[in-house]
């Protein structure tokens, strides 16, 4: 029998809410057709899906990145404010596509406003100016009378925004990237950048655009360079196969991303006396890049995630709450169409397997990350199989076959084990023992669940990945559960001393 043995009491962070953020992009169908699409009979009098703002608010969102990812490389945020029968189409050189800049800055506002999620906007580093940039700022947070600012109050408010995220540009290291720069082009001008750009409003908390954490070749220069002007340092990882094994496990590469990333912070912060905390965002996660995956330009990534996915997506969770003291924020890429849990049709929309765990994660996880050791057999996947990412050693285990998380209020009265079995063949008996707690009353155990790895969400079978929800009575120090080949297992409980 596998054994999680959870200690209340040694708390290993303090969990943030924001790692349950979004990301929606102008990309294929995430706004146009997705978040926005006025031809819809599902949308409101502005243009807006409801019934995907309803889905979105099921993920309890508490941050939401936007407009960009690539696209806003190439975005001029003017040529989305004002009339919409005045603004203009312009080519989307990232993704190859006319955007007709319908949803711009204050539509995304009032988006964030009604989900109740802050928004986190994202400068155009590779076409923009500082000018652009500064001039958006003030667009949106401006409080004299200024053009810009008064630009804002003739569309209509007179409050402003707020908005206290802002991306030093996105992906800058890559050469995909529209006007991609060098470590040391890209710390020079952030640092020219940050420093204005506090200057307009020093209130604001700016993200330095970093890689995964591994390449030295930039992380190293840019959290060095930048670490004494930046707030948050952001990185990126997109993980998939359909050999399932390789799929779930590759996530672990963000405990190595996150170590590497966290002493480069933690190194150049002490060398510099740096005292304002730099936090990690993965402003962009997920599965992708799977051989099923649809990349034809137009109807870009829409992917069909499985199954398999849903408990890689549970363990990336697991992991930003085991590693709660660096990680603040996390936004899963995308919300809408584009990769993402929520898929709209003609008839309304679609979750696919994803969207529960996410869901479950995002409603019940608690304040505290607390430890929890697990001890069961582990696996290291040496088959051979089609991959489109590079594996190194270790990169495939061995890891435990159960992935687990615990949090719990800080009341102490609520405890939260997340439970990820990734093994495709056998469920596992677990017993779960607190060293120093007892089960006090109500346990409600959710389970994610599907008929195989590779099972998926359909339109005419829209519930084959599904959850379901139990209830039991806890007593003593031990609980006893089974947990099915391939599931996600939540285990809600009361708990006393
Ligand atoms: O989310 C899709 C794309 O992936 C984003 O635009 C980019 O930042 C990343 O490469």
């Amino acid at each position: 029998m596998a054994q999680i043995t959870v200690t209340t009491g040694r708390i290993v962070g303090q969990v943030d809410r924001r790692i349950f953020g979004g990301f929606i992009e102008n990309e294929g169908r995430a706004i146009d057709g997705g978040v926005y699409e006025p031809e819809s009979r599902f949308a409101d009098e502005a243009g807006v899906r409801i019934d995907t703002r309803d889905a979105i608010a099921g993920l309890s969102m508490p941050v939401m990145r936007w407009p960009g990812g690539n696209f806003v490389s190439a975005y001029h945020w003017v040529d989305g404010v004002g009339p919409k029968d005045a603004r203009p189409n312009r080519w989307d050189p990232a993704w190859g596509a006319v955007e007709r800049n319908q949803f711009g800055t204050d539509e995304f506002m009032t988006y964030c406003r009604d989900l109740d999620t802050e928004p986190y906007l994202c400068f155009n580093m590779g076409t923009g100016t500082l000018d652009e940039a500064m001039a958006w700022l003030e667009y949106c947070n401006g409080t004299e009378d200024t053009a810009w600012a008064n630009l804002r109050r003739q569309h209509g408010r007179d409050e402003p925004y707020g908005v206290k995220y802002w991306g030093l540009g996105n992906e800058m290291w890559g050469d995909f990237q529209i006007g991609h720069l060098t470590a040391e082009e890209y710390a020079a001008k952030a640092k020219r950048w940050a420093l204005a750009l506090k200057r307009v409003d020093p209130t604001i908390q700016l993200v330095a655009c970093g890689r995964d954490g591994l390449h030295a070749d930039w992380d190293a220069i840019v959290v060095e360079a930048l670490v004494k002007y930046v707030d948050w340092y952001s990185m990126h990882i997109y993980t998939g196969s359909d050999d399932h094994w390789s799929n779930v496990l590759q996530v672990h590469q963000v405990d190595r991303a996150l170590e590497y990333a966290g002493a480069l912070i933690a190194g150049a912060r002490y060398r510099q006396g740096v005292e304002h905390p730099v936090h990690i965002t993965y402003d962009e996660w997920n599965t992708w890049f799977a051989t099923r995956n649809d990349r034809r330009r137009g109807e870009l990534v829409q992917e069909r995630h499985t199954l398999s996915d849903a408990l890689a997506v549970a363990t990336y969770l697991n992991i930003f709450v085991r590693r709660s003291d660096v990680v603040k924020m996390a936004n899963i890429a995308q919300v809408v169409n584009v990769l993402a849990p929520i898929v709209t049709g003609p008839d309304g929309v679609l979750k696919q397997a994803i969207y529960h765990p996410f869901a479950i994660a995002a409603a019940h996880t608690q304040e505290l990350a607390v430890d929890a050791y697990v001890d069961c057999p582990r696996y290291e996947h040496t088959e051979e199989h089609n991959d489109r990412w590079e594996h190194r050693v270790g990169d495939l285990g061995p890891f435990p076959v159960l992935d687990v998380a615990a949090t719990r209020s800080e009341d102490g009265t609520r405890l939260v084990v997340s439970v990820v079995n990734r093994d495709p063949d056998s469920e596992h008996r677990v017993s779960v023992v607190l060293s120093d707690a007892t089960f006090a009353g109500d346990v409600t155990i959710r389970t994610v669940s599907g008929p195989h790895p590779l099972a998926t969400n359909e339109w005419d079978s829209p519930d084959v990945v599904g959850v379901s929800e139990a209830g039991l009575e806890g007593a003593g120090q031990t609980l006893e559960i089974v947990v099915g080949a391939c599931t996600y297992t939540q285990i809600d409980a009361a708990i006393g001393v």
